[in-house]
């Protein structure tokens, strides 16, 4: 059962962070002429009103780029990410919110692929109807894990691929280290961004470190937490990405920017990063 909606989270913390990464790693990508393919595998609609009932119902994305929307002295990455957001609200007020696929295409250029698979009917139609017809995308109503498989390697043989499920279940922590080891058999120099939640679940915790033994080439490893469990230990402290095959820039960016964003998205005085990663 499809329960999730990414609606209701859209501009959220863990959006930032994501999107911030996204954002770097599309711009690096594009540092060279040659094209590159972006498949994401869990795409969700593509963009979400936050006037809406699902963004109001709980406020997420108010501790989130709402948080960041108004400030003027903002680092560099960050910057850059909030400008795409701006671009994404042409009368100057945040009313809406991009998501992966927004990002991917306003940064993508007219050599470039994106492949979006996105399985909830609703998520799918809106998304559909919002990049269905735009150049060198593809929407798919079909499963991004399964999906994946023949999307690579790309003719270019360059190419990201954002794994970005709602780890509704516990499925979804082994579907993707199965969905990863396969994929690297097909395209073991992909870049591939994996996002999940900092949750009280051992599968949460373990990813980590299931993913680090899948890298062959290298990883990189951010994580911000931002806010407490409830009083019975349960909810979104935080969330991190997992990058195999990161550029190599990342890390010193990211080291620039966890500490600027534990200061802005902080919640409580325990909020904190974490930064790792093996090079290639
Ligand atoms: C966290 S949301 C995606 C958010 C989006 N990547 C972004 O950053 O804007 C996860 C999405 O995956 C969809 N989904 C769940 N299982 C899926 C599957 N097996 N294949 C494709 N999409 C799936 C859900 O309907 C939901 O829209």
């Amino acid at each position: 059962m499809l329960a999730y909606r990414h609606a209701f989270h859209a501009g959220n913390h863990a959006d930032v962070l994501k999107h911030t990464v996204l954002t770097l790693v599309l711009r690096y990508m594009n540092q060279k002429d040659k094209s590159y393919r972006v498949v994401d595998t869990h795409a969700g609609a593509g963009g979400y009103s936050l006037e809406g009932r699902y963004a109001q119902k709980k406020g997420e994305f108010e501790q989130g780029i709402g948080r960041l929307w108004a400030l003027d002295d903002l680092p560099e990455p960050v910057a850059d990410y909030v400008s795409l957001v701006r671009q994404f609200n042409p009368k100057g007020k945040l009313e809406q919110y991009p998501g992966s696929p927004a990002f991917a295409q306003m940064l993508l250029r007219p050599q470039d692929q994106l492949r979006l698979f996105e399985l909830h009917p609703t998520d799918y139609r809106i998304l559909e109807s919002y990049l269905g017809t735009a150049r060198g995308v593809e929407v798919k109503h079909a499963d991004g894990f399964d999906g994946l498989k023949g999307q690579l390697p790309p003719s270019s043989r360059r190419g990201i691929v954002l794994i970005d499920p709602s780890y509704e279940g516990h499925g979804d922590y082994a579907r993707v280290i199965a969905t990863l080891r396969d994929a690297l058999t097909r395209f073991a120099e992909g870049v591939y961004m994996v996002w999940y939640p900092q949750v009280t679940k051992v599968e949460a915790a373990e990813l980590p470190r299931r993913l680090e033994a899948l890298a062959p080439k290298g990883w990189l490893h951010a994580r911000l937490t931002v806010q407490e469990l409830d009083a019975q230990g349960f909810g979104l402290s935080g969330s991190g990405v997992f990058i195999l095959n990161p550029p190599y820039t990342l890390h010193d960016q990211l080291l620039a920017l966890l500490p600027w964003l534990v200061d802005t998205l902080g919640q409580y005085d325990g909020a904190n990063y974490l930064l790792e990663q093996r090079a290639a």
